[in-house]
């Protein structure tokens, strides 16, 4: 049994294997649409969301399966002091499979170690969001045509963004990647990711606090919201929640071919001017989510 915790759980050829079925099933879904007939998704959210709960939940009624779960905390005996180690055990009677978010980093890991089903990691606090990142490889491979040779900037909050850092550390392993890193001081990539995955690997990175002034070298622009959920004080959050908005005007700057990329939910950092840019894709993003769970699913269920 396997489950998913770090887009590194994978190879980069079980990548590329998950990215083709999730294009096979953009093409022919009704040839999947009974694969899970009979299966059972748990979605445990202890943390707010809609792309990722609702895409695999829709993901699996797509398979033909049924889903089940809880949406917060408040809503789960976790209100009443139950642990991740027995939720799991309990939803492993109830459920074939449990997509798990959150706020403490390692809860889905403490749930993988107890759990009888395959457990994926829906994000879990400023670590990791798996899911995320094959969704953000799907269709930088799918739009782009490959992952390799690229100059990848990524703008707003690096130092709390799991997205950015799942997607760091999945990128690490195609050949030709430049990092551009737009944060403010606050804000940066955590130390970690610049010693034990940057620098070990020797990935060349530039780390800058203008956006105009990296914009023509990008190949693809990945914005990010400020996540306030995770800042100590609110003064920090109001200070910084507008520090980048991506324009028409910085949209200019771009190459013809520049793709912007965002996880969502976007607050202000991307004008809504933006959205009519045949180059900002982030709603197509949220399409090949739902695609790559599915694919997803049907892997670590041993179905396909
Ligand atoms: N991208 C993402 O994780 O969105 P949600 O928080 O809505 O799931």
């Amino acid at each position: 049994m396997r489950h998913l915790m770090s887009p590194l759980d994978f190879s980069v050829q079980e990548l590329d294997k998950l990215m083709d079925i999730a294009e096979d099933i953009e093409k022919n879904q009704e040839k999947y649409a009974h694969m899970c007939d009979g299966k059972i998704l748990a979605t445990c959210f202890y943390e707010p969301s809609t792309r990722t709960r609702l895409s695999f939940e829709s993901a699996m009624l797509h398979l033909g399966g049924q889903v089940l779960g809880f949406a917060s905390a408040d809503s789960s005996s976790a209100a009443k002091g139950e642990s991740v180690s027995d939720t799991i055990r309990i939803i492993s009677c109830y459920a074939d499979i449990c997509a798990m978010r959150h706020p403490k980093e390692g809860a889905p890991m403490v749930a993988a170690s107890k759990s009888t089903i395959p457990v994926i990691n829906a994000g879990d606090g400023g670590h990791q969001h798996p899911t995320q990142t094959l969704t953000d490889l799907m269709t930088i491979r799918s739009l782009k045509g490959q992952l390799n040779n690229m100059t990848i900037g990524l703008c707003g909050d690096l130092k709390f963004g799991r997205t950015v850092h799942s997607l760091i550390n999945a990128l690490k392993r195609y050949n030709g990647i430049n990092f551009v890193f737009i944060s403010p001081e606050e804000l940066k990539i955590p130390d970690y990711i610049r010693s034990d995955i940057l620098d070990k690997n020797n990935i060349p990175y530039k780390e800058v606090i203008k956006l105009e002034d990296v914009m023509p070298e990008l190949d693809i622009l990945y914005m990010t919201r400020v996540q306030r959920e995770r800042f100590f004080n609110e003064e920090d959050y109001v200070r910084l929640k507008d520090f980048y908005i991506l324009t028409k005007d910085k949209m200019e700057l771009a190459k013809k071919d520049m793709m912007v990329l965002h996880p969502l939910p976007r607050v202000n950092e991307i004008s809504v001017e933006v959205d009519e840019d045949p180059r900002a894709v982030y709603f197509k993003q949220v399409q090949y989510g739902m695609y790559i769970r599915m694919a997803l699913i049907l892997t670590l269920l041993e179905l396909v």
